[in-house]
């Protein structure tokens, strides 16, 4: 059988402020270094893993949306000449930013009020087709993780359930983990990162609400000056160097992963 390939999707979630657009930046970095086509999704209606990758965007696959639905209800819904088709694929385009070696899109706030199902539906039919041509696809969430639960993108291959050192940040995943299964969106596996753990080191505490949450760990990335210092100056973080402690501790949790 000839099936189209289906790229390998990478979701990452958890409460906010946890460090998962800083990840997911380093992950996109991580797998094209690495000679892999990649498509990094921001699918945090907040966006802003462009500026963790410090690239430039010229809309949203919401701006694109209100623009399709404003000429469904002016009663023109293509210009002239255009079928919905073709008009689809163009401004399909326009949301990708293509970079030398990835691609970002960017959902933006992709729900408004009505059903506009024409709309939804070319947007999902792109989204396929241009999936297609990535090895991976890595999407930053919202914890709700909304797109992926309505469909707008493929099914979860690893989710990366990501926390600080907190008991609290621990509890959010675990319950992310929960409403994943409720929802029974069966990622092929499920892995808890605790990120910004001082000196990398996990304080058993935290060790202890992970195994009361019944949650599985992945790995334990340290809070590192380097992301702090390009944070706090305006610089992508995810140009941190390759030596920095949180690019090396991520790169052996990827290369265990087998990615
Ligand atoms: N390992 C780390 N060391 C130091 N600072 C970090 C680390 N990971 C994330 N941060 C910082 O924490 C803040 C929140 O990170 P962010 O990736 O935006 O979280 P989220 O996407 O979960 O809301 C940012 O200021 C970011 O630079
Ligand atoms: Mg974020």
């Amino acid at each position: 059988m000839t099936g189209k390939k289906q790229p390998v999707l990478i979701a990452v979630a958890g409460k906010g402020g946890t460090g998962k657009t800083t990840i997911c930046g380093m992950i996109v970095r991580y797998l094209a270094a690495n000679g892999k086509r990649v498509l990094a999704v921001d699918a945090d209606p907040n966006s802003n893993l462009n500026e963790v990758l410090g690239v430039e965007i010229a809309t949203t696959l919401g701006n694109i949306r209100e623009t399709m639905v404003g000429r469904e209800k002016s009663g023109e819904p293509v210009p002239a000449g255009m079928t919905k088709q073709e008009y689809a694929e163009f401004m399909m385009g326009d949301a990708l930013t293509e970079e030398d070696d990835y691609d970002l899109l960017v959902m933006g706030r992709t729900q408004g009020a009505g059903c506009y199902c024409y709309v939804n539906g070319v947007l999902k039919t792109q989204i396929d087709r241009y999936s297609g041509a990535y090895d991976y696809i890595v999407v930053d969430n919202e914890a709700g993780l909304e797109h992926i639960s309505r469909g707008t993108l493929p099914h979860i291959d690893l989710l990366l359930l990501v926390s600080d050192c907190s008991r609290r940040g621990i509890q959010a995943v675990g319950r992310v983990s929960r409403m994943v299964i409720d929802l029974n969106l069966r990622p092929g596996m499920t892995g808890l990162i605790v990120n910004r753990a001082p000196s990398g080191v996990l304080d058993p505490g935290i060790a202890q609400e992970i195994e009361r949450e019944e949650l599985s760990l992945i790995g334990v990335l340290p809070q590192d000056e380097n992301v702090y210092k390009y944070d706090t100056s305006g610089m992508p973080s995810a140009d941190v160097p390759e030596n920095s402690a949180v690019k090396t501790a991520l790169r052996g949790i990827l290369s265990s992963l087998e990615l």
